[in-house]
């Protein structure tokens, strides 16, 4: 499978997947709302690549082709016109998840994958909203996309089983590794990360230690690449927020959402994208210190 990829939301996770389509030779057409943030991503993935050019991991001369085979575009319709594949990253909303899919399965039915980057909900009910439900699979990619190895592929209960392998073809094509995982909330990954990352904002309320400790036991301890906190500005404390809530309806008590993190979302502290969570952050993404 190759050719044309459409990719839905260009925030966090949007651009970074549009990136690594565009590397591994997709044609990419890369939508959102609004023209800035669509400049926003392609300023990002510029600054991505030419920093794998700066740790000679990319040849120079290519940066531009790669820039070259991302198209950006604000409406759906273009967005998919020949498309083969499309990857969704758009917000951890169920229903919006549900409605854009049902959109793009009407505009374009005859797809062959449609892979939602979801960390957290159920891939069968996005699925159900779609004409070709057996043609949806979860594709859990980590952020930051460009440099993670890993992407679940979490396979629905309509899901065909060539979908799944087609998945897991597109994920080793990016240079990845896949783990195929069954569809129950959080996956593998989020469950088990988000247990850590709660857990610590707990521990921070509890006056157990300051953000920087926390993080440092797990780095230092338990060989971390990033302590829960700072992982946490990394992924959005918007997004840990959404999954959390909806981890808390279906698995339990664990994953009620601690005060301060509802606290830090309602000020709009929503880490590394907003310049402050647990962290401040320059606006390049360089972690400045605690908050
Ligand atoms: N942030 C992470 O670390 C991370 C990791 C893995 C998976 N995810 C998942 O990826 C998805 C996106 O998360 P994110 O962190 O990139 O969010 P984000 O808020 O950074 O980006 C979402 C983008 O989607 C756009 N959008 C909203 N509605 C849209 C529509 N109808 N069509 C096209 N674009 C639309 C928004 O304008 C925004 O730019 C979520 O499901 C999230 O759970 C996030």
């Amino acid at each position: 499978m190759n050719g044309i990829a459409a990719v839905l939301g260009a925030g966090t996770m949007g651009h970074g997947i549009a990136q690594v389509l565009a590397q591994a030779g997709y044609e990419v057409r890369l939508r959102d709302l609004e023209r800035e943030r669509l400049e926003a991503a392609l300023g990002k993935v510029q600054a991505n690549l030419e920093g794998a050019v700066a740790r000679g991991k990319l040849p120079a001369d290519q940066v531009a082709s790669i820039l070259g085979r991302i198209r950006v575009e604000t409406e759906l319709e273009a967005a998919l016109a020949g498309a083969h594949i499309v990857v969704e990253a758009i917000p951890e909303d169920l229903e919006l998840k549900k409605r854009v899919l049902a959109e793009v399965s009407a505009v374009a039915p005859t797809l062959e994958l449609v892979g939602t980057n979801t960390s957290s909900l159920p891939v069968t009910e996005i699925a159900q909203a779609t004409a070709a439900p057996e043609r949806v699979v979860g594709l859990h990619f980590f952020n930051p996309v460009h440099l993670s190895r890993l992407v679940e592929v979490v396979a629905g209960e309509r899901t065909a089983p060539e979908t799944t392998r087609a998945a897991v073809s597109l994920v080793e094509a990016l240079g990845k590794q896949p783990i195929v995982v069954r569809d129950a909330p959080g996956f593998a990954s989020s469950r088990l990360g988000l247990v850590l990352g709660l857990e610590a904002m707990r521990m921070l309320e509890q006056g157990v230690a300051d953000a920087e400790a926390i993080d440092r036991a797990m780095e230092l301890g338990y060989r971390h690449p990033m302590g829960p906190l700072k992982t946490t500005d990394y992924v959005g404390l918007d997004v840990r927020l959404a999954i959390a809530e909806h981890l808390h309806r279906e698995v339990g008590e664990a994953f009620r959402p601690p005060y301060v993190l509802r606290r830090l979302v309602r000020a709009g502290k929503l880490g590394r994208k907003s310049g402050e969570g647990f962290y401040r952050w320059s606006p390049e993404g360089e972690c400045l210190g605690p908050a």
